[in-house]
Formats: structure tokens, sequence, C-alpha cells
């Protein structure tokens, strides 16, 4: 089995998923304890957000040291005892690898600032100030205010696309590409299974520093068009050798965080299989609930990935509100897990590899964060909406204090709604989104035309979205009803033997309101 291709790939938040010691933290061995809830979900694996070395100001995306362990999330050693683990259950562990920025913490960024003539100056990217004493272009920091830090020590300024102690790499160092595909090397050479790639589209910017056009100037980030500060096509190059390293190893995949808004773009980042074996795409995270709406985005992967890729599909992640919130709406009461479960059988038996986000194999919703609980600093900066802590609140397992996830104080709170929804609750109801995640992700292993064939859109409407999945003379049918009301289910289907429905008890002609039916044919 391909396991990236067939398989679900699991996202852990490693903060927020189960604190080993007491500290209100979520820490490898924390990982380590809970591998039987991923084996008995059945997926072929996880990602686990960044656990590197770091001064958290963006919660591990600053990364002070590339090869090591932060000690709130444990030692090198609980990486390897998990991934050992990991490997017995059969499960592969993919980490994040974040390129195109260090921490400013990083002893190269350390010794860059002592002047301008030290040796590693060059690892990232300094510019004069303009004749007139402004920043050398017009780039925005994607997390607000200009993406040029001035340093008054050396009188120049540097770039930071992100937060200001996330500077940025220079790809274009060639010292600074062999340091990082070392960096590379050293997880592969314990055993590492993968990586998911941080904001890879960003690693290379128009060498000249050109200044973006302006279509609004009150939307300051958002008003630019973004032609030389992403996506220049240099990073082709960088990308084929990245996965030269990757093939030096058996069975190893990356998929990348290629936050374009052109799906084109974004398939061409899987090169001619010789750049990133995946590409996320994130066009589910804003789409209308209608059959039609994820229709097209289906429609549109498939047009936008290469013939010798292959597509992906994300409901939530740990920079966007989850699914299960963004979904409920007008009189939805908050225990109704109905399109938790219609958009769990879509992502699952989609062709292409499914991500799940901690939590959402519950149901679970954006946790509650009290103004005088926030962390995430972006909800400083580009305004509450934006700020990413409802997310990553900590993973309910049970009923008890703090949902089980930890003894001590959580660094967020876990949401009031552990004391019902939590894995223990959903484990002993047969009806619980956890069953039915289990359920979906078992159908999707036994059957070839779930995880490997071909996909054909056969009707589409506001409330329905019916899809055939066919390899090796198996088909597999998939019909979601995204209304609130029960429709009749298409002639040819109504024969065809139910393989999983979400509704408990299926009526032969018609689904019910929200109802997601797989039938074998
Ligand atoms: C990516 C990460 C996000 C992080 C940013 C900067 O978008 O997913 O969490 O803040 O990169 O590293
Ligand atoms: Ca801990």
């Amino acid at each position: 089995m391909v396991w990236w291709k067939e398989g679900v790939i699991y996202q852990i938040y490693p903060r927020s998923f189960l604190d080993s010691n007491g500290d209100g933290i979520g820490d490898l061995d924390g990982i380590r304890r809970k591998l039987d809830h991923l084996a008995e979900l059945g997926v072929a694996g996880m990602w686990i957000s960044p656990f590197f070395k770091s001064p958290m100001k963006d919660f591990g995306y600053d990364v002070a040291d590339y090869c090591d362990v932060d000690p709130m999330f444990g030692t090198l050693d609980d990486y390897d005892r998990l991934l050992a683990e990991a490997h017995a259950r059969d499960l592969k562990v993919m980490i994040d690898w974040v390129p195109n920025h260090s921490s400013d913490q990083h002893h190269w960024f350390q010794e860059a600032c002592k002047s301008r003539d030290n040796p590693y100056r060059d690892h990232y990217i300094w510019r004069d100030k303009k004749p007139d004493g402004g920043v050398p272009n017009n780039w925005y920091s994607v997390f607000g205010g200009s993406a040029w830090e001035w340093h008054e020590p050396t009188q120049q300024y540097y770039l930071h696309s992100y937060l200001k102690e996330q500077p940025d790499l220079d790809w274009r160092n060639p010292v600074v590409e062999q340091a990082m595909l070392n960096t590379l090397r050293f997880w592969l050479d314990r055993g590492t299974d993968g990586f998911r790639i941080d904001v890879i589209h960003r690693i290379a910017k128009h060498p000249d520093l050109l200044d973006n056009p302006v279509l609004d100037e009150d939307s300051a980030y958002f008003g630019q068009e973004h032609r030389h500060d992403e996506n220049h096509p240099d990073i082709h190059g960088y990308l084929k050798r990245i996965r030269a390293v990757l093939d030096e190893y058996d069975d190893r995949a990356m998929v990348g965080e290629v936050y374009l808004f052109d799906p084109a773009e974004a398939g061409a980042y899987l090169g001619d299989g010789d750049e990133l074996h995946l590409a996320f795409n994130f066009s589910f995270l804003c789409a209308a609930w209608s059959g039609k709406a994820f229709a097209d985005e289906v429609a549109q992967a498939e047009k936008s990935t290469p013939a010798t890729g292959w597509p992906t599909y994300v409901l939530s992640n740990h920079d966007q509100p989850r699914h299960a919130s963004r979904y409920t709406f007008g009189d939805d009461a908050p225990d109704d897990d109905r399109k938790a479960k219609l958009l769990a059988a879509m992502l699952i038996t989609l062709r292409g590899t499914p991500f799940i986000y901690y939590g959402e194999e519950i149901g679970l919703r954006n946790g509650h964060v009290p103004e005088d609980r926030v962390q995430d600093p972006v909800y400083w900066s580009l305004g509450p909406m934006a700020g990413r802590d409802p997310e990553r609140t900590p993973m309910p397992w049970g009923p008890g204090p703090h949902g089980g996830f930890t003894t001590g104080t959580p660094w967020l709170p876990v949401d009031a709604s552990a004391a019902t929804r939590n894995v223990d609750a959903q484990d002993k109801d047969p009806h619980s989104v956890l069953h039915f995640y289990r359920a979906l992700i078992a159908l999707r292993r036994a059957r070839p035309s779930l995880s490997m064939g071909t996909h054909r859109t056969q009707a589409v409407n506001e409330s329905l979205f019916i899809y055939r999945r066919e390899a090796d003379g198996e088909t597999t049918s998939v019909v979601l009803n995204f209304g609130d009301t029960p429709t009749h289910l298409p002639d040819p289907l109504q024969g065809a033997p139910v393989l999983l429905s979400s509704h408990p008890d299926p009526d032969p002609t018609r689904l019910a309101p929200y109802e997601a039916r797989i039938v074998g044919g």
C-alpha cells in the first residue's frame, strides 16, 4: 500500500493532545500514550506540528534548533520511543519542517546580528533603508505590519514574512540550502517517514525584492497582489533538490503547505513526480454549505492535479476555525453531529489523501477562549476573528477534570462541552462521530475503489452530491444530502447494498436530512 495516497493522515497539535507530566502542555510522551487511539481509528499515520526547540512566539513555528526537541515536549529519546512504538503499530510519522524562517533565537540569527560581515549574516535577508529612510519595499508580514524590521546595531532591515521573531532564511544562499537539507537527513536517519512543509510557496522571493502591485491601499497585506513575495519559480529547483534528499531513503513522503488560491499553481508544486508528493488543497476551508459548492471544489482539484500527482483534502487544521463550528448555523443544536458525519463521509471517500485534524473524529467544535486566556499573537495583530486559539484547545479524552488532558492547568482552557463530548463517551456510543470515522476509514481500507479508484461525479445540486469510485471492477457510490429535508434516492442506487450510512436506519428509497450513504455498485 502506498501509505501517503491510500491512507488517512491525522494531524496532531502536540501542545493540545495529551499532557503526560502535569505542566499543562501536551508533549511527545502524551502522543505515545495515545497511539492506540490512532491505531483504532485506522489512520495510516500522523503529522505532528512542530515540537522543536523554540521560544514559542508562534507556538513552535519559530524554530531555534531544527535538530532538537524542546524540553517542553520532551527529548530526542522520547521522539525515538514514539517513533518506534508508532512503527510497531504500522503508523507512519510525519513531522513539521519550517524552511522559510527560523526563530530570532536560532544561533544563525544570533550570529547574523553581531555584524554585517559575520559568516551567518547572509543566512537571512538584509537590506539598507531607502535614501528617504523608508523600508526597502512595500511587502507586508502575513501577521500584520511591514515585513521589515530595523536592526539598530547593524543599521539594516531584515525580512520577516511572519512575526518579527521569525526572520526569513535566504534560500538563494547555497550554504543555507545545504544546512537545511541536512536537517531533513537528521530526522530521516532516525526513521521519520516524512514531512509536512510549512509555507513552501514562500521560500523564494523575487531576487530584486520588487514592490508588489497594490490593489487596495486600505487592506495592507490583503490589498496586494503577491507577485514578488511568494511563489517565485526558483522554488521548483529547491523542491527538486529537497525531493532528491527524501528519495535517498525508502518510502518517505512530504506534503507541502502551498497556500496559493490558484489550484493549478498549487498543482505545479508536484512537478513531474519530482517535487512534493502531496500539496495541501485548502479549498474546503472556505466552501459554502451546499452539495454544489463541495462538488465544484472536487472538480477543480481533479482538474488541477497533474496526471502523475494525487489530490488531498482537508476540512480543518490548526490555522482555521474547526469545520463543525464553521457549519453550525441557524437553529442547529450544539450536539447535532449530522453535518460532521456528512463531511466525514465525503472527506474519507474522495479520490485523494484525507487529512484529519485532532478532535474532528469526535466532532469537536471550536473551544471557548476568554480574552484573558488568549495565546495566539495574531489575535492582537489581525483581530479576534483571526485568532487561532479556539481550534487549538485541548483534546477531551474523558469527562473528568480538564477532559483528562492534564492534571495541571491547561495552556488553553478545555471547552465546557468536554463533559459530554469526549473520546470515552463516544467510544461507548455506537452512533457517535468517532464510531462513524472508524467505520469510514475501515471501509476505505477494505475497498480499493475508495482508496485508489477513479472519481466520477454523478449528480450535483444545492443539496445533493453523488459520486462513484471505481477500481479493479469494484464500484462504490457515495450519496451526500446537504439539505435539511429528505430527498429521493436515485433509482439505480436503490437496490444497491448499503455499505455504510450516517443514519441509524436508512430508508431504501429516500435519504434523510444530512444523510451520507455509501453503497456498493
Ligand atoms: C503556517 C502555519 C502557521 C504558522 C505560519 C508561520 O501557515 O500553519 O501555523 O503560523 O505558517 O510559520
Ligand atoms: Ca507536558
